[in-house]
């Protein structure tokens, strides 16, 4: 059992299949009540646990009447506590307490104006008369359920809102948590906050102070290590934990030599010279240069950078313990690491990604796990980084892969082509940031969510003074994405762009030219690898 915070008293979200489930937890979050998400096929108990105050059902890309079709499980009913069902989950309800669902006839897509019913509804309290929204799906409720009325209609949907307001339990047709619902917010909060009763008490500091006691708990006063990576996972849990147990904590930080500029230097700062945490730092960039001599293949790039770290690791963990037993392994495990999606034959979706972890410690090394980030998304982690004084640079820092400029740097991995990545890397962000360009915020689009330099192994002919040259180019990607599953390629202003360009091929030798990657992901990835 790892360390957690299960806030009670919240919103149980039973997911059915939904891309968009995450963000209703989030919507939620953003507003201080706290939900959580579940499988819809959990166990009761399981769910119980979190003492939810109501129940938001989520979408789903199945339909109600085919023969293996996900249910409402029993004890939403019988609970008696309020239900949200959203799109698929307002049809459950519909099936469940009597209504009728048919095919819409025509299918519903994208934007459309809901129409408030004039007599008002806790539900829709506050939210303008006419509203856009978003809409997706083919079937509909046709007939409510008994006691049930409309509270909103659109033109294809009679029923785009309804609601039951004795029992509390209440259906939209349309997604409430994406963007283009902008009153989505708004009804959430009063699904949570008057409707179920919900307080506002999930903030940083009640989510700090439920961390530590729950580090406290579990660790006593047992010794725990911890992996730097120099991302803002682990730098959070690390400062966390150290402010729930002091020096019971050590952190290890290992340089591969693949880390971006200052990046080293800023982890040993931060952590040892200013936070005071005991810190192993240990710089192994020879060993792994001299392991990746001759790789080019991505896939034994990595191979070969995982093994290696795992080893280098455990080294360091062995020196701990033989000082004094070490009994935990503290990992900055985020919550969309561990969500189980309902949506099981989705490509992906059951992968739970082992980046953060170290994964394949030798079996005689047996920690317990610490992972006090374990229910919470990034953007609160960085929240709670930023509470817990942790530097902008690294709280604000741009996710960077496992295996880090080893993805970036396409071919041969030498130290002197790496250094070249590292330049001209430091240049395009160090200009991304001047322009404030480098903070992606997904709301407005402005910004990038990641942006680096590429270092290709293509070499093409150039001029420089009087001379021919005969050098490598860089590729620059800059990219806007909410969720990394999909993203699009940064519309960067020109000026910023020459800039760049200008720069990475007047400081950085052997570089002669500096392209911009116009590709989407899909059908792109973000990295080039
Ligand atoms: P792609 O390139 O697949 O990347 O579009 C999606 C996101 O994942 C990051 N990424 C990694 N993160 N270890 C990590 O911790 C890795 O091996 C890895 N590979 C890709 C990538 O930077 C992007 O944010």
């Amino acid at each position: 059992m790892s360390t957690s915070t299960r806030h009670t008293g919240g919103v149980a979200i039973l997911d059915y299949g939904s891309q968009t489930t995450q963000l209703i937890a989030r919507r939620l979050r953003d507003q201080g009540v706290y939900a959580e998400i579940f499988p819809w096929d959990s166990d009761e108990s399981r769910v119980m646990a979190i003492a939810p105050r109501g129940f938001i059902l989520s979408g789903s890309p199945a339909s109600v009447y085919e023969p293996d079709a996900p249910r409402l499980p029993g004890y939403v009913l019988r609970s008696g506590l309020p239900a949200l069902g959203i799109c698929y989950g307002m049809q459950l309800l519909a099936h469940a307490l009597g209504g009728r669902v048919a095919g819409a006839g025509q299918r519903e897509y994208g934007h459309a104006d809901v129409t408030l019913d004039p007599q008002p509804s806790p539900l829709l309290d506050g939210l303008p008369t006419i509203m856009p929204a978003w809409m997706s799906h083919g079937d509909r409720v046709e007939i409510p359920p008994p006691g049930w009325r409309a509270l909103a209609s659109t033109p294809h949907a009679p029923f785009a809102a309804m609601g039951d307001e004795a029992a509390r339990r209440y259906g939209v047709q349309f997604h409430p948590e994406v963007t283009h619902t902008p009153a989505g917010p708004a009804l959430l909060r009063n699904f949570a906050r008057a409707i179920c009763g919900c307080a506002a008490d999930w903030t940083p500091d009640s989510i700090i102070d439920e961390s530590i006691a729950a580090v406290r708990a579990q660790v006593g006063d047992g010794r725990v290590v911890l992996g730097l990576s120099g991302g803002v996972d682990s730098a959070v849990a690390a400062a966390l934990i150290h402010r729930a147990v002091g020096d019971q904590l050590t952190c290890i930080f290992i340089n591969t030599g693949l880390m971006r500029q200052g990046e080293p230097e800023q982890v040993v700062a931060t952590f040892r010279d200013t936070m005071g945490i005991p810190l192993v730092a240990v710089d192994a960039a020879e060993t792994f240069f001299g392991a990746l001599e001759g790789v080019t293949d991505p896939e034994q790039k990595r191979k070969v950078i995982g093994a290696l770290f795992v080893r280098s690791f455990e080294a360091e963990a062995r020196r701990l313990e033989s000082l004094g037993h070490v009994e935990f392994l503290a990992q900055g495990t985020i919550y969309p690491d561990i969500i189980e999606s309902a949506a099981k034959d989705r490509p992906g979706a059951h992968k739970i990604k082992s980046h953060h972890n170290v994964a394949g410690l030798p079996d005689d090394m047996h920690f317990t796990l610490v992972e006090p980030l374990r229910y919470l998304f990034k953007d609160e982690v960085r929240r709670i980084g930023a509470a817990l004084g942790l530097p902008d640079e690294i709280v604000w820092r741009q996710p960077f892969p496992g295996p880090g400029l080893a993805v970036r740097c396409l071919g041969e991995l030498t130290w002197e082509r790496v250094e070249r990545l590292r330049k001209a890397d430091a240049i395009v962000t160090g200009e991304l940031a001047r322009a404030g360009l480098l903070r992606g915020d997904p709301a407005t689009g402005a910004g990038t969510a990641q942006a680096f330099a590429v270092l290709l192994p293509v070499r093409s002919v150039g001029v420089m003074g009087d001379g021919r040259t005969y050098q490598e180019a860089v590729a620059i990607r800059a990219v806007t994405s909410d969720d990394f599953m999909t993203a699009a390629w940064a519309r960067l202003p020109y000026d910023v762009l020459a800039e760049i360009s200008r720069r990475i091929v007047n400081e950085v030798p052997g570089v002669n030219r500096v392209v911009y990657d116009i590709t989407n992901k899909p059908p792109a990835t973000i990295e080039w690898e």
